[in-house]
C-alpha cells in the first residue's frame, strides 16, 4: 500500500516526477527528507476566532503533533470549516453537511495515512464523523472538551441551561441590568463546549461509546492538563494507526456500536439532536439507524447520568465520577462489550478499567436510576407518519397523555410576532403548533421547537404546555415538546394540514401523536392546499444544493447524494 507523501499521487505517466514535485514544494516549508519519508497523520484545525468552544484547539493540535512525532510519525495540520452555535446563520445545522463535505474531501485530497479530528461544538463532531465514515481512513477523534462551570452568588452556573433561566429572571425584573452583565461574564467561564448534557456533550459521549476516541475523552474539561495529555496520547495512537492501517471506521462503526451509542444516549439523557446526528453517521455506513430500535432501547435502558438540563450536575462532575467508562460499567449487560475501539481495547475492557469513586452520585447504578426508562421516545401517528421525538425525561409528567386544541403558527416569524400578543386565543390546555421550521422549510431545521409559553399564560404561572413542531430544540432546554415531526410541513407532511381549533392528542406511553381529524376531511384539506406547502427554491449556491438534497430528520438530514447506498 502506498503511504506517506506517495499517497494519492496523480502520476500522469511519471510517478517519479510527481513525487519529486510534491517534495520540492513541501520542502519550501523547511521539511527534511527524514520527516517526509514517515507515515503522515493529518490533523484537522477547526480553530476560529468565531468559535470560542474550540479556543483550546491550538494547544490540542500542538499536543497531538507531539504525540505523533514521539511515535515516529509526521503530523500535518490542515484547516477545515469551523462551526460555532452562536455565529452560524441561519442555523449551524444548515452548515453541518458543508463541513462534512469539506472534511471528507480534504482528507481524501491530501496525502495522509491516518487522521486526527479535533472538534466539539454541536455540529462539528457529527460533521467530522460523517466524513470519517465515508472516507474510511484510520481516524481518531479528539473532542475539545467541556467548559468548567461558572459560579455566581454561591450558585453553580452552566451554559446554556442557566442562560435561559437567568435571562427569564431578568425579563421578569428579578435581576437588574448591572447584575445580568456580571452573570453574562460567568455563564461560559472557559474555552470548551457547553458543560451541560447538550448536543456537544451528547456527541462527545456517543463518540466515545462508538469507540472512535480514547477513554475519558468526552468528559475531561477543556482547560485541564489531562485534556492535553489525552490529545498527546491520541497523536501517538494515530501514528500507530497510520502504520498498521487500522482499525478503520468501517471496522468500528458496526451495528453493535450503533446500538451501544443508542443505549448511551438514552442513559445520559442526551440531546434530541443526537438522534439526527447518529442517524446521519449510521447512514454513511451500510448499517443505517432504526428509530424503532432506538425507542425500544429507551424502554429498557434507565437514565443513569444526573446532568443538567434534566438532572443536577455538569460535565466536570461526570468526569470526576468516572466518565463514560464508569457509565459503561454501570450499564453492564445492556452494552455489547465485545465492540472494538480505536484504543485497541473492547468496550468491556474499558468498562473494567473504570475508576471507582466512592460516594459519587452522578453516575447511578442500575438499581437506583434517575429514571427507570430512557430519556427519549420515538412517536408516530397520523401527524408524524415517519416519526417524531420527545425527550420525556425533560418533560412534565402530567402532560404525557394530553388532548388539546391546536394553536397554529405558520413559521418562526409568525410565532415571534404573535406568541406574546395579549389577544392571542390560547389557554394552558392548548397545543402550540409550529410548522415550516424543518430541514427544508426554515431552512436548516432551527432550534425553534422550544416554543416560549405565551406571555399572558406565563404571567398566570403556566410553566409548561404541549408544543409540537418539525423543528429541533437545543439540547439544553426543558419542556413537553414534540420535535422533528416527519415529514416536515414543507415536504407536504400532515403537519401542513393542521388548523387552529383542531384537536391533537399526545400519548407518550402509546408512542402516539395524532390529529383528531378524519381522513376524508384531511384529504379535502390536502386538495385545497395543493403545492402551497412548498417553500421557494433558492436561485443559486449552497442554499440551492441544500434545498434540493436535504433528507428528512428520520434519515439524519444528510444530503441524499452523500448517504451510503444500502445493498
Ligand atoms: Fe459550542 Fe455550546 S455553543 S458547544
Ligand atoms: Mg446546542
Amino acid at each position: 500500500m502506498t503511504k506517506g507523501l506517495r499517497k494519492g499521487l496523480t502520476s500522469y505517466g511519471d510517478a517519479g516526477f510527481s513525487l519529486f514535485l510534491r517534495k520540492a514544494f513541501i520542502k519550501a516549508a523547511g521539511y527534511s527528507d527524514d520527516a517526509l519519508d514517515r507515515p503522515i497523520v493529518g490533523i484537522t484545525n477547526t480553530g476560529s476566532d468565531y468559535n470560542p468552544c474550540h479556543g483550546n484547539a491550538p494547544q490540542l493540535i500542538e499536543a497531538v503533533k507531539r504525540g505523533v512525532m514521539l511515535a515516529g510519525g509526521m503530523p500535518m495540520v490542515f484547516p477545515t470549516i469551523s462551526i460555532a452555535e452562536s455565529f452560524a446563520h441561519p442555523t449551524s445545522m444548515f452548515l453541518r453537511n458543508l463541513m462534512a463535505m469539506d472534511t471528507e474531501e480534504m482528507v481524501r485530497a491530501q496525502p495522509m495515512d491516518a487522521v486526527v479530528i479535533i472538534g466539539g461544538c454541536d455540529k462539528t463532531l457529527p460533521a467530522q464523523i460523517m466524513a470519517a465514515a465515508s472516507v474510511d481512513l484510520p481516524t481518531i477523534v479528539v473532542p475539545v472538551g467541556p467548559m468548567v462551570v461558572g459560579h455566581h452568588k454561591g450558585e453553580v452556573l452552566g451554559a446554556c441551561t442557566d442562560c435561559r433561566r437567568l435571562w427569564g429572571m431578568h425579563r421578569a425584573g428579578e435581576i437588574d441590568e448591572e447584575e445580568i452583565e456580571v452573570v453574562n461574564g460567568r455563564l461560559a467561564p472557559s474555552v470548551g463546549t457547553c458543560m451541560v448534557m447538550g448536543t456537544a456533550s451528547t456527541m462527545a459521549c456517543i463518540t466515545e461509546a462508538l469507540g472512535l476516541s480514547l477513554p475519558m475523552s468526552a468528559s475531561i474539561p477543556a482547560p485541564h492538563a489531562e485534556r492535553i495529555r489525552s490529545a498527546e496520547a491520541s497523536g501517538r495512537r494515530a501514528a500507530q494507526l497510520a502504520v498498521s492501517g487500522g482499525p478503520k471506521p468501517s471496522e468500528l462503526l458496526t451495528p453493535a456500536a450503533f446500538r451501544n451509542a443508542a443505549v448511551v444516549m438514552q442513559a445520559i439523557g442526551g440531546s434530541t439532536n443526537g438522534i439526527i446526528h447518529l442517524s446521519a453517521i449510521a447512514n454513511r455506513t451500510p448499517h443505517g439507524f432504526d428509530l424503532k430500535m432506538f425507542d425500544e432501547i429507551g424502554r429498557d435502558v434507565p437514565v443513569l447520568v444526573d446532568l443538567k438540563p434534566s438532572g443536577a450536575h455538569y460535565m466536570e462532575h461526570f468526569h470526576h465520577a468516572g466518565g463514560v467508562p464508569k457509565l459503561l460499567k454501570q450499564l453492564g449487560s445492556l452494552i455489547d462489550g465485545s465492540a472494538m475501539t480505536v484504543a485497541g481495547q473492547t468496550l468491556a475492557e474499558i468498562a473494567a478499567g473504570a475508576e471507582d469513586v466512592p460516594g459519587q452520585d452522578v453516575i447511578r447504578p442500575r438499581d437506583n436510576p434517575i429514571k427507570s426508562e430512557g430519556s427519549m421516545a420515538v412517536l408516530s401517528g397520523n401527524l408524524a407518519p415517519r416519526g417524531a421525538i420527545i425527550k420525556h425525561a425533560a418533560a412534565s409528567a402530567k402532560l404525557m397523555q394530553h388532548t388539546g386544541r391546536a394553536v397554529v403558527f405558520e413559521s418562526v416569524e409568525d410565532m415571534t410576532n404573535r406568541i406574546d400578543d395579549p389577544d392571542l386565543d390560547v389557554t394552558a390546555d392548548d397545543v402550540l403548533v409550529l410548522r415550516n421550521a424543518g430541514p427544508k422549510g426554515a431552512p436548516g431545521m432551527p432550534e425553534a421547537g422550544y416554543l416560549p409559553i405565551p406571555k399572558k399564560l406565563g404571567r398566570q404561572g403556566v410553566k409548561d404546555m404541549v408544543r409540537i413542531s418539525d423543528a429541533r430544540m437545543s439540547g439544553t432546554a426543558f419542556g413537553t415538546i414534540v420535535l422533528h415531526i416527519t415529514p416536515e410541513s414543507a415536504a407536504g407532511g400532515p403537519l401542513a394540514l393542521v388548523r387552529s381549533g383542531d384537536q391533537i392528542t399526545l400519548d407518550v406511553k402509546a408512542r402516539r401523536i395524532d390529529l383528531l381529524v378524519d381522513d376524508a376531511e384531511l384529504e379535502t384539506r390536502r386538495q385545497a392546499l395543493g403545492t402551497a406547502y412548498e417553500v421557494e427554491r433558492p436561485s443559486r449556491g449552497y442554499a440551492r444544493l441544500f434545498h434540493d438534497s436535504v433528507l428528512q430528520a428520520d434519515e439524519g438530514c444528510d444530503f441524499d447524494f452523500l448517504v451510503e447506498k444500502k445493498t
